[in-house]
């Protein structure tokens, strides 16, 4: 009998925290990132704005990142070409990108991770290989594989299915970065990218801690 109610209680209090946590989930902010690696915007808007932000912000946001941007893409008998608006460069970014978010999809990692890349290519873009190396370890993943997949079949695979999303934006995509909010384009949001912070807070009804006292009077 004892034992019995013991159980009761047990489980009784299990489903009191399994509602109470559901009712109090946060509200999530879905950002969606459409970009290519080497452009200065795209970087600047990267690690001035989405990188600290997220610091700040991350259990709010839902973060989807898709490099590609302007590129294009032809299929081949064998394969796939791709071409990069800034070159064979920035495709191989693009697809290293790609592939370590291909390899870890947590947004912690991945955020990070994209960070460190392209603040090295903003250092020095010469040498992908170094970057990742520098960069693999953030995602917990084997940079050895990262490169591979990136220049290999696989990374053209991503970029194909990146394109797929990228061309399937409405309106679409007429230059980079573009961002998405709740998987919703907004005119107005866009001139604001270089107050992400404030965007996301207003979205967010002022609800993180980190929203106190911004001054949100942008629009
Ligand atoms: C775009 O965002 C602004 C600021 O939140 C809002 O006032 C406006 O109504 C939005 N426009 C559309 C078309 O949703």
């Amino acid at each position: 009998m004892m034992k019995l109610s013991l159980i009761t209680i047990l489980l009784t209090l299990i489903i009191l925290v399994k509602c109470s946590s559901s009712k109090f989930e946060k509200q999530k902010l879905k950002v969606s990132l459409y970009y290519e690696t080497l452009c200065p915007f795209c970087m600047t808007f990267i690690n001035d704005q989405l990188y600290p932000g997220y610091q700040k912000l991350g259990d709010y946001l839902d973060l989807e990142l898709i490099p590609y941007g302007n590129a294009r893409r032809k299929k081949t008998d064998n394969g796939w070409t791709i071409e990069c608006q800034h070159g064979p460069k920035e495709c191989v970014y693009n697809k290293i990108e790609a592939c370590g978010m291909a390899r870890n999809v947590d947004q912690n990692a991945v955020i990070s991770f994209v960070h460190c890349i392209e603040k090295g290519i903003k250092t020095d873009d010469s040498n992908y290989k170094r970057i990742t190396k520098k960069c693999g370890p953030l995602l917990n993943v084997n940079t050895a594989d990262i490169i591979k997949c990136a220049e290999g079949q696989e990374g053209d695979e991503l970029m194909v299915a990146n394109g797929v999303k990228t061309d399937a934006v409405q309106p679409s995509i007429d230059g980079v970065p573009t961002v998405l909010y709740n998987n919703y384009y907004n005119d107005t949001l866009e001139e604001y990218n270089d107050n992400f912070l404030t965007i996301a807070c207003k979205l967010l009804d002022d609800e993180p801690a980190a929203c106190m006292h911004l001054d949100n009077e942008i629009w």
